[in-house]
């Protein structure tokens, strides 16, 4: 028994010089300290413990939690190259066709970062088509919301499917109508993925991979997600074979195809731009920029609905420097200092990627006076930063007055990370923050939001790798 007992405890140990962290128990680690459905909250309350960087134990492998603007700029930043890398996960690696970019990693990672973000400026960022795309859209949607007349809907799908159609353009070179009944499954799909994502499911096929490829339960169904979606991503790049013109690429796919051409022709094949990739590419691409953007605006119409004095304010300033006799465009931004507060206001309160995407430290890691071995997984909680007490005048409180200063200026804040920061920070945050301030600027202008009579807004999140509002109904009247 005391052999067991000393057994235990030195394969629990935290390596040497590691950092602290609660006491982890024989197979479950350190489990209990962590409730899966506010992870968030409690791993940032554990920091106020053990201090901004700590150790948690999940199963059998340990993982640091870095907390606070300090920690995690010294982390992603100052050592970022130890950083940059991703743990791969058996639940993505059992069923995923490659990499992709998002669960890539080393030189492939570099070439189809780099690609995804060249052709995604080549195709709009920076030119005014993307600008034009966004605002015909809005015209769609503004439609489709004007049809409700003011009474109660929910404004889930209209959002994701207006959001959704902007990547579609960029990937596939085209949108979706908002009664496509394949396309509305497919982003069912994705928001369902996103919820399993973050559920105990994912986490524990990732701990007992052998176990629960034998078992049922929620992780099969992300896996059959998965499957439907990478079908629909391959009817899309076969249409694309068959009417391709090297010479004439019209969007994402028609430049891959080249450069999958190209690098045959080079015989270069450790960039990996393949087919199966392709697969992947779009999937990571659709999937980030469909639920993340749209998921922002939906916290923006109930923070609006709550705080209608906020909601005037910006509703004067739009009509004060646009008027209503044309539509925003990125121009304005400028002139719309409230507007753009608001904006980063919602962004920082709805926290909807609340800690991040996991990395993995390539070599050891000697951080705030830690020394974190290679191999193990660092979750930068983006959380701790937003909410930082010695960042914000009133970290708790929606206040646009975070992004302005005394003469009502824009001013930019270090703690202001939603996107993350370093190597392998947001690949579309550029696009989303256009997509943002078109879709909300043109919004305002069009709409008034209020909740239906009697309902009050709720602004505790649906938990999972996203924070995203729970369904409900809101009214907009046209202005
Ligand atoms: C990664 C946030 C919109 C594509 C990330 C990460 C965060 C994030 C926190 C992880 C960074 C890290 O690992 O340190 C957001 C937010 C968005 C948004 C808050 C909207 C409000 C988009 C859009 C796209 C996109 C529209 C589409 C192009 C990606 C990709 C990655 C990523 C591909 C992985 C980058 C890599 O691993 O190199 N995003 N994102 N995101 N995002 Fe976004």
């Amino acid at each position: 028994l005391v052999f067991l007992v000393i057994a235990t405890y030195l394969k629990n140990r935290r390596p040497s010089s590691f950092p602290p962290g609660p006491w982890a128990l024989p197979l479950v680690g350190t489990l209990f300290s962590v409730d899966f459905n506010n992870a968030h909250k409690d791993m940032t309350e554990l920091a106020e413990k053990y201090g901004n960087v700590y150790s948690l134990k999940m199963g059998s492998s340990w993982i640091v939690v870095l907390n606070g603007l300090n920690a995690l700029q010294e982390g992603l930043l100052t050592k970022g190259d130890i950083l940059v890398d991703r743990p791969l996960f058996p639940i993505h690696t059992d069923v995923l066709p490659d990499l992709g970019i998002i669960f890539n990693n080393g030189y492939m990672w570099k070439q189809q970062r780099r690609f995804a973000l060249f052709t995604l400026k080549y195709f709009g960022l920076g030119k005014k088509s993307l600008e034009s795309t966004i605002q015909d859209e809005f015209n769609y949607m503004s439609k489709e919301m004007a049809n409700h007349k003011g009474k109660p809907f929910n404004p889930h799908l209209i959002m994701n499917n207006a959001v959704s159609n902007i990547i579609c353009s960029l990937i596939f070179g085209h949108r979706f109508e908002y009664d496509d009944e394949k396309f509305l499954t497919l982003i069912k799909m994705i928001d369902e993925g996103t919820q399993i994502e973050g559920s105990i499911w994912a986490q524990l096929y990732n701990e007992f991979p052998m176990l629960m490829r034998r078992l049922p339960g929620r992780h099969r169904t992300l896996q059959k997600l998965y499957g439907e979606i990478f079908k629909f991503m391959k009817i899309e790049i076969n249409q694309h074979k068959k009417d391709w013109d090297p010479s004439e690429p019209r969007d994402f796919i028609d430049c891959y195809l080249n450069e999958i051409h190209r690098n045959k022709k080079d015989g270069e094949v450790d960039a990996g731009f393949h087919e199966d990739n392709l697969v992947m590419c779009s999937f990571d691409l659709f999937g980030a920029g469909t639920e993340t953007t749209s998921t922002t605006l939906r916290w923006a119409f109930l923070y609006m609905a709550k705080y209608t004095e906020i909601q005037e304010k910006v509703q004067a300033e739009i009509d004060r420097v646009i008027g209503q006799s044309r539509q925003p465009s990125m121009e304005d931004c400028a002139n719309l200092p409230y507007t753009d507060a608001v904006i980063h206001e919602v962004q920082r309160m709805g926290n909807i990627v609340p800690l991040s995407l996991p990395h993995i430290t390539n070599r050891d890691l000697k951080l705030g006076g830690y020394t974190v071995p290679k191999g193990v997984t660092i979750i930068p909680n983006l959380t701790s930063v937003l909410f930082e007490k010695t960042q914000w005048e009133t970290p708790h409180v929606f206040n646009p007055g975070h992004f302005l200063n005394q003469e009502g200026k824009f001013v930019k804040r270090d703690a202001f990370v939603p996107f993350s920061a370093g190597k392998r920070v947001c690949l579309g945050e550029n696009l989303a923050r256009m997509e943002l301030f078109l879709f909300f600027t043109s919004l305002m202008q069009r709409f008034t939001f209020c909740m239906p009579p009697g309902v009050e807004p709720v602004l505790k999140p649906r938990v999972s790798v996203i924070l995203s509002p729970s369904h409900y109904e809101i009214c907009a009247t046209l202005r």
